[in-house]
C-alpha cells in the first residue's frame, strides 16, 4: 500500500522502521529566503475579458487560489541533519538516496551527507540544467540544481545503467551510424544541447513546461522525467520509494507510471491538495492525516486550469454535449482485452476497411475449408460460397461485450453471413433470409420511417445468443457445418 502522510516529517520519519525502503529522493526547501508561491488562475470567455487568446478572443481571469510554502531558515543543515540521521537509518543495506538542493546551499549540505553516510558512500554530482527564469546581468546566470547521489553500501547497491532513457548525441555524424541512434549514457550534467546563445553556467534540461499538461500549479514541481529516471535507475518494479519533502508528489506519480511502491511526506495543506488532485486515479493510498476529497469533478469535466497563459475552459454547452454521451463511453471504448490480440489493428481501421477486412477473412476461411467460394458480378458486398448468394456482415466485438451487424437488408442474397472477432476468439452465423424476416428485418430497425422496414441492425453477445440463432451456428465449426449444407437447403 502507498501511504502519504501530512505533517512534519521528523516525527514521522522517526515512527518508520529501519531498513524499509529501498530508495529516497528529496527536493527541500532550497532556503531561498522567499516564500515559494506559485497562482493558479481559470479563465473564461468574456468579452470584457483581461486577457487575449485564440483568434483574438477575450478571456476574463478568476483567480483560484495560490499554492506557497515558506522556504527560509537560520540553518538548513541544523533541520535538515537529523532529518538525514533518520532517512539513514530507515534505508536499506543496498538503498540509495538523491538528495536535491541548489548551488547556494550544495557545499554545506554535501558536507552534511559526508558526515552521516561517508564519503566512500558519494557517488555523483549530477547537475540538472534548464534555460529558464531571469538572467542575472551581474553574474553567469544559474540555471542548474545540484542533485547528491549517495548509496549506503558502495561494494552493493542497485544502479541499472539498462534502464536509464539515452539521450541524442550532439554531432551524431562524429560517431557513426549505431552508436549515433543507440545515444549515449547521460553523464552527470545530463546534457543532450549546449545553449550556444547565451552563456548559462552549465547545459541544459526542460523544467516542468510553464503550460504544458504537467504542470499542477505547485510552486518548484520538479519534472517527471527527472524523477522516472532516478527510480528506473536505482530501484525494481515493487520495491519502495521514499520522499518526506513531496511537494506535488511527483515521486507518487513516477512510482506509479513505473510499478513502485510509494511513501511521500509533507506538512503544506496546500501540498496535500494538489497529490489528491494528481493521484486522484490511484485507489491504492492509504493517506494519513488528511481526508482527500471525494472527487475532483472540475478536473474530471475537462475544466483546465493553468497558471499562466490564458486558456480558454469548456463552455457549458459543449460539457453538456459530453455528459449527454457519457453513457456510451463504455460501449464505444478499447478493452483492455485488445492489447494481446493478434487482430488488435483492426480496431484502427475505418468502417469500409473493415467490412472488405471481414469479406476477405470470410472468404480466405472458406476457402481453407474447401468450400465453394465466388465474387457474385453484381454486388461488391456478398460472396457465392456454395452456390449460393451470401451477404457478409463484419463487427469486431464492442467493449460493452456485443457484436453489432449493420446494414442487413432484405435484398436478393440468399443467406446474411455474420461474422464476429474479439479479442481471443471468432464467431459466425449463417442466417437465411426467412429467419432473417422473422426476428431481425423490420424488426431492429436501422433507420426510421420506410427504410426502417427494409434495413435492419442486429447486437449479439456472443455467449448469450438468442435461442432462434442456434441453428445458424456460433464457432466456427458450428458455422462451417451450416455452410456445408447451404446448397442442400437452398
Ligand atoms: C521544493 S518542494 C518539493 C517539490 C517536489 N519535489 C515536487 O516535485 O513537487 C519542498 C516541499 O517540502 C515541504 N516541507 C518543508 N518543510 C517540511 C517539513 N518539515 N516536513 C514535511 N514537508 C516539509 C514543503 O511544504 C514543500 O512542499
Amino acid at each position: 500500500m502507498n501511504k502519504i502522510y501530512f505533517g512534519d516529517n521528523l516525527p514521522i520519519l522517526k515512527g518508520m522502521e529501519s531498513e524499509s525502503v529501498d530508495l529516497i529522493y528529496i527536493d527541500p526547501p532550497f532556503n531561498t529566503g522567499k516564500t515559494q508561491k506559485r497562482t493558479t488562475i481559470k479563465t473564461v470567455q468574456s468579452e470584457n475579458g483581461d486577457r487575449k487568446g485564440f483568434q483574438g478572443k477575450s478571456y476574463e481571469t478568476t483567480q483560484l487560489g495560490t499554492k506557497s510554502y515558506v522556504d527560509s531558515f537560520d540553518s538548513l543543515v541544523d533541520f535538515l541533519r537529523p532529518r538525514l540521521v533518520e532517512a539513514y537509518r530507515i534505508l536499506k543495506p543496498s538503498g540509495s538516496l538523491y538528495f536535491h538542493i541548489d548551488y547556494r546551499e550544495v557545499h554545506y549540505c554535501k558536507i552534511l551527507l559526508d558526515e552521516i553516510f561517508g564519503r566512500e558512500c558519494f557517488l555523483n554530482e549530477i547537475i540538472w540544467a534548464y534555460d529558464y527564469g531571469g538572467r542575472a546581468k551581474s553574474k553567469w546566470p544559474p540555471k542548474h540544481d545540484n542533485i547528491l547521489y549517495y548509496v549506503k553500501n558502495p561494494e552493493s547497491y542497485i544502479f541499472n545503467s539498462g534502464e536509464i532513457d539515452r539521450e541524442q548525441y550532439i554531432a551524431p555524424g562524429l560517431v557513426g551510424p549505431i552508436k549515433a541512434e543507440r545515444g549515449k549514457l547521460p553523464t552527470d550534467t545530463w546534457w543532450f544541447l549546449y545553449v550556444g546563445k547565451k552563456p548559462t553556467d552549465t547545459w541544459w534540461q526542460t523544467i516542468v513546461p510553464t503550460n504544458g499538461k504537467e504542470r499542477v500549479g505547485y510552486p518548484t514541481q520538479k519534472p517527471r522525467k527527472l524523477l522516472d529516471r532516478i527510480i528506473k535507475a536505482s530501484s525494481y518494479a515493487g520495491m519502495v520509494v521514499l520522499d518526506f519533502f513531496a511537494g506535488s508528489g511527483t515521486v507518487g506519480e513516477s512510482c506509479l507510471a513505473l510499478d513502485r511502491k510509494f511513501i511521500l511526506v509533507d506538512n503544506n495543506l496546500a501540498s496535500l491538495e494538489v497529490m489528491a488532485q494528481r493521484l486522484s486515479k490511484a485507489n491504492n493510498i492509504e493517506w494519513i492525516g488528511f481526508t482527500p476529497p471525494h472527487s475532483h469533478m472540475e478536473e474530471k469535466a475537462g475544466i483546465q486550469q493553468t497558471d499562466t497563459d490564458a486558456t480558454p475552459i469548456f463552455d457549458s454547452e459543449y460539457l453538456m454535449l459530453a455528459a449527454s454521451i457519457t453513457h456510451l463511453q463504455a460501449e464505444l471504448e478499447k478493452s483492455d482485452d485488445w492489447n494481446d490480440s493478434p487482430f488488435e489493428w483492426i480496431l484502427h481501421l475505418p468502417p469500409r476497411q473493415k467490412g472488405m477486412l471481414g469479406r476477405h477473412l470470410v472468404a480466405s476461411w472458406c476457402k481453407s475449408k474447401d468450400l465453394l467460394i465466388d465474387k457474385p458480378k453484381d454486388s461488391g458486398e456478398s460472396l457465392v460460397i456454395n452456390g449460393c448468394k451470401v451477404a457478409i456482415k463484419f463487427s469486431t466485438l464492442w467493449a460493452s461485450g456485443v457484436y453489432k451487424f449493420q446494414q442487413i437488408r432484405n435484398d436478393d442474397s440468399d443467406y446474411v453471413l455474420c461474422f464476429g472477432i474479439s479479442p481471443k476468439e471468432a464467431h459466425c452465423w449463417v442466417i437465411s433470409k426467412s429467419i432473417l424476416k422473422q426476428y431481425v428485418i423490420g424488426h431492429m430497425g436501422q433507420h426510421t420511417g420506410a427504410g426502417g422496414q427494409d434495413t435492419a441492425w442486429f447486437s449479439v453477445e456472443p455467449h448469450k445468443p438468442p435461442d432462434w440463432l442456434s441453428p445458424c451456428g456460433g464457432t466456427l465449426d458450428q458455422a462451417f457445418t451450416v455452410l456445408k449444407s447451404l446448397s442442400h437447403r437452398k
